[in-house]
């Protein structure tokens, strides 16, 4: 195959320059951080999986209406996708404390909050993600208020259908992160949702043992990524019954030894 040009190389995908203007391809990779990347890993299979679990979760959004930038998969790790102006602020949502809200105001892991909660975060490692309100936004330029009251109201669909469809599967979702991007048309702009949406950016605990599904595994040395990535990948349906979890990844050796 001819060599595509890359785009950018970040902490876990790869986008490539697309086959029409206006579109990109997202390589998923196994590469997993954590803590701004001070830990570094990789998760064998990780990216064949958060490629079809992103692309079924984009899909059933953009099926309620929810404008995304998925396009369709291309292969086991490759997903075609509009390019966007990634709006530089990381959008995240929790239902329940968890992770760094925990930490900062000193509230126990799993207690379940009275409302939802959404943060913003100014997306930049040298800085360490800091977190950031409206205000900063404006002040700054990063997004529009306008934008802004668009991506609020994206990020409450998709947590209301987000946590139906994962309560449908017995797992809690405790909290997750959107990035939103601008696509141009003619003089105007509109955002839609961009990224992704895997148990690398999701907090996703089994319902009735609490059990972790996500990458805190791989954050806090718990063992089972894998087996955990892909037991949200059976419960959604996207993997073949039980005993045969390794399928999709002996799918993808096989293939790579055959050349494909
Ligand atoms: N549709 C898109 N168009 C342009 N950039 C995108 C799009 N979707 C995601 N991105 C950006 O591509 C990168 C994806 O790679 P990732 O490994 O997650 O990077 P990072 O280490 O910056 O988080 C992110 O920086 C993300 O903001
Ligand atoms: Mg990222």
């Amino acid at each position: 195959m001819a060599r595509r040009r890359q785009i950018y190389e970040g902490k876990a995908k790869i986008l490539y320059e697309g086959p029409e203007p206006g579109t990109l391809i997202q390589y998923f990779k196994d590469d997993a951080t954590a803590f701004n990347a001070q830990k570094k890993g990789t998760i064998n299979g990780k990216g064949v999986l958060n490629n079809r679990i992103s692309e079924h979760v984009f899909t059933m959004l953009g099926n309620i209406g929810v404008p995304t930038h998925f396009i369709r998969r291309l292969n086991m790790r490759e997903q075609l996708i509009r390019q966007v102006e990634i709006v530089p602020i990381e959008v995240v949502v929790r239902n329940v404390v968890a992770g760094s809200l925990a930490k900062r105001l000193g509230i126990e892991e799993g207690t379940q909050l009275p409302r939802t909660i959404i943060e913003y975060y100014y997306k930049d490692d040298a800085l360490g993600d800091p977190m950031v309100t409206d205000e900063h936004i404006a002040c700054f330029g990063w997004a529009s208020q306008e934008e802004m009251h668009d991506i609020a109201d994206m990020a409450i669909r998709v947590n209301d259908f987000l946590t139906g469809l994962f309560a449908g599967i017995n797992i809690r979702l405790v909290d997750f992160k959107l990035e939103f991007g601008r696509i141009w048309e003619n003089d105007f702009s509109r955002v839609i949702l961009a990224d992704e949406i895997s148990p690398d950016g999701c907090r996703l605990w089994d319902m009735t043992t609490n059990e972790k599904l996500d990458k805190d595994r791989f954050r806090r040395d718990l063992g089972g990524e894998v087996e955990a990535y892909q037991e949200v990948a059976r419960r959604l349906g996207l993997l073949p019954a039980e005993g045969t979890e390794t399928a999709v990844l002996d799918m993808e050796s096989h293939r790579k030894k055959r050349g494909q």
